[in-house]
């Protein structure tokens, strides 16, 4: 269900709008009448979504930039609020996925993955924050993932990366308490996307990008804290969060989710 009224005119910058979950939320928050500022690095298929956003009547502006530059990222929030005004929500997105074993630790690998992750969703918000604590007013989104949680086979990278940018936005959240300013973390399970596409390893509850682009949606309309799901998923996952190590590890390594 459309909820335009929450969405009329407010500036949402999304980073790694250019694929996937970032796009499909920047198509959704056009239409319902959000103002988008999509930020990524491949400038033509920006472009492009910008022309498909503006077929339907909506407004968006694309600026290249790598998140992992923390000044082409201020100068990207700047172009923004220059071209559509103060940003009132930021969707920290951009991210990447990688296969990782233990016997093949590769440092530059785990670096770059929690370059982009991490220190990327990092300069994002510095980029915005400063301008929404002074208007006292704007919403800081991560999208997190339930492998944020615990360690996953061969995914000590990427789940490393979400669970320091899950707390990372937790702390943020305890400390602008009282400044106007919220913070969502969404934790989603599988999505088909570019990023889960070519995997031959079992992935329950995947999940169609429009059905989880909506509900992620509707949790940052109504400003949940936290988000998790699918509820199946993220039922079991916070579970084991209470399970004894032996238990976890001998379920973990029979449920790998990467060939
Ligand atoms: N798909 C899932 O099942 C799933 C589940 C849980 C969480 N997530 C998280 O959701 C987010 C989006 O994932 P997705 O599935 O939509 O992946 P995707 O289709 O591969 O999209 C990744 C996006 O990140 C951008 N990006 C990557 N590196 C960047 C950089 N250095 N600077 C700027 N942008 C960069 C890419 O754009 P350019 O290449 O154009 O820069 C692209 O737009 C990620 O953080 C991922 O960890 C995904």
């Amino acid at each position: 269900m459309l909820n335009s009224k929450h969405w009329n005119n407010k500036v949402v910058m999304i980073t790694g709008a250019s694929s996937g979950i970032g796009k499909g939320l920047a198509l959704e928050i056009a239409a319902r009448g959000g103002r988008l500022g999509l930020i990524a690095r491949r400038e033509d298929v920006l472009n492009e979504l910008v022309s498909e956003i503006r077929t339907h009547n909506g407004t968006a502006v694309a600026v290249a930039a790598d998140v992992r530059d923390a000044n082409a990222m201020k100068q990207a929030a700047g172009r923004v609020r220059s071209e559509l005004g103060p940003i009132d929500v930021l969707i920290a997105n951009a991210g990447i996925g990688v296969t990782d074993h233990a016997a093949n630790l590769n440092p530059e690998q785990v670096a770059e993955v929690m370059n982009i992750n991490v220190l990327g969703a990092v300069n994002s918000v510095a980029a915005v924050l400063p301008e929404m604590v002074e208007r006292q007013s704007g919403q800081l989104v991560a999208i997190a993932s339930l492998a944020g949680y615990r360690g996953l086979a061969k995914s000590a990278a990427y789940c490393a990366s979400k669970a320091a940018l899950s707390s990372f936005f937790e702390s943020l959240r305890i400390d602008l308490r009282h400044s106007g300013v919220t913070v969502t973390v969404i934790y989603p399970g599988f999505i088909k996307t570019p990023l889960t596409a070519g995997r031959n390893a079992k992935m329950p509850y995947l999940m169609e990008l429009d059905d989880a682009v909506k509900r992620m949606v509707s949790a940052i309309e109504k400003g949940k804290k936290v988000y998790a799901f699918p509820w199946q998923l993220a039922t079991i996952v916070r579970s084991s969060l209470i399970m004894p190590p032996s238990v976890y590890d001998w379920i973990a390594e029979r449920n790998s989710f990467r060939e």
